[in-house]
């Protein structure tokens, strides 16, 4: 099938839009992405056809809606290749999602045990099992960084023992874009009986992941990095250890018996979905994986790295730009700085131009610490831009740097 950016972008709506004037250019795409007018659409059609609460109703718009939920659980379990669909929990999103298992674990880590992160992290997946270390006096150990921004696989090694009960880190760098090696991660974690979570916000929107085959504790992602709404996520876990650790939230829906003496929680997924849900959302969700599995994702990604392969070489033209984590093994994430300026102001000006950047820590201060610098500009790319949009950054990023020169 040829991959026609043209034709994918007229599925985009918001792409028509003018900013101060110019026509916008998304290149924020790792910290939302771009929503289809068919995703768009399932999220009215719900309200305007079959709104209601689902798995608490007899009456025929519950059953509709109940359906239409647990068909998107199905979906995800599908595309992600998960061996339960129960496995499935959805979740508000990433941080939800790391929030259950930190929670989760808590009475089951203790003095004496070790965690460990990767120094690569989102703040979601470092502050959660901060939080969970001082509940239970256990210890966090970091994966430290090489002077590229790639993961130090050799100090992996030395910090993983016996102490070792969990093993956290994303698949992919929302800062950086620099992938990591994750199947052997968890294959070294496992020879050691610690569990992995793997966090991938910045990864399923890019690769087509295969659950089993990686053979993961638990892995989460976000709808809204997959053309989905906001708002709705999922967490894999392995079933047996879902049914182990202990629900995060208590209310309806997760219960199967409650007396004021006692309650006895409900069989997964439930356990872990207490309160309403974000019924139009998780629709929305499997509505999105459809449309992104219509384009193939053997498309996408072979698309965005040629994108990213261009766009990498355009922006080293500009004199005094320095690229962070520019390494080999990345995908769709361009984060820089301009010798003598501050990524605020270069990302201000872009903005002026029509083009959306993220500026900043990124939500992730350990990897600007560990390069020592206050934050960079993040070009985040996806399967909507194109090679003419990149020309035009390169050439708003030339205008922005002689205006603060
Ligand atoms: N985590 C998102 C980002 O990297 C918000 O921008």
């Amino acid at each position: 099938m040829k991959f026609d950016v043209k034709n994918i972008r007229e599925d985009f709506p918001i792409l028509k839009k003018q900013i101060n004037g110019k026509q916008l250019i998304y290149f924020d795409n790792a910290a939302t992405s771009q929503t289809p007018t068919c995703v768009i659409n399932s999220i009215s059609d719900y309200y305007n056809n079959y709104n209601s609460n689902i798995h608490r109703g007899v009456h025929s718009l519950s059953e509709e809606a109940t359906e239409a939920y647990e068909k998107a659980r199905g979906k995800i379990q599908i595309h992600f290749n998960a061996k339960h669909k129960e496995e499935i929990i959805f979740t508000s999103g990433t941080t939800h999602s790391i929030n259950i298992v930190s929670n989760g674990f808590l009475n089951l880590i203790g003095e004496g045990d070790e965690i460990i992160v990767s120094g690569l992290e989102h703040h979601s997946n470092i502050v959660p099992w901060q939080m969970m270390c001082k509940k239970t006096n256990s210890k966090l150990k970091v994966i430290p960084l090489d002077k590229n921004g790639e993961l130090d696989l050799k100090e992996f090694k030395n910090l993983v023992s016996k102490k070792t009960k969990l093993v956290f880190l994303n698949h992919v760098s929302n800062a950086l874009g620099i992938i990591n090696p994750i199947e052997e991660i968890i294959q070294i974690s496992h020879s050691y009986n610690a569990l992995v979570l793997i966090d991938g916000a910045q990864s399923a929107a890019h690769f087509k992941i295969d659950l089993q085959k990686l053979n993961v504790d638990f892995f989460t992602a976000s709808a809204h990095k997959l053309c989905g709404p906001t708002g709705v996520g999922f967490l894999y876990g392995k079933k047996e250890l879902l049914e182990k650790i202990e629900p995060f939230m208590g209310g309806g829906e997760m219960i199967s018996d409650v007396t004021f003496e006692k309650t006895t929680y409900a069989e997964i997924p439930h356990k872990f979905e207490a309160g309403t849900p974000n019924i139009s959302g998780v629709i929305a969700f499997g509505v999105a994986l459809d449309y992104m599995n219509s384009l193939g994702f053997e498309n996408i990604r072979q698309y965005e790295d040629k994108l990213l392969k261009y766009a990498t070489e355009k922006l080293k033209e500009i004199d005094g730009l320095i690229i962070y984590g520019d390494v080999k093994n990345k995908t769709s994430v361009i984060s820089f700085n301009i010798s003598g300026t501050h990524s605020y102001d270069i990302g201000s000006i872009l903005d002026k131009y029509g083009v959306a950047v993220r500026t900043g820590q990124h939500c992730a201060q350990p990897i600007m610490d560990h390069f020592d610098i206050p934050g960079t500009v993040r070009v985040s790319l996806s399967f909507i831009n194109t090679f003419e949009e990149i020309d035009i950054l390169q050439e708003a990023i030339i205008k922005a740097k002689s205006m603060l020169s």
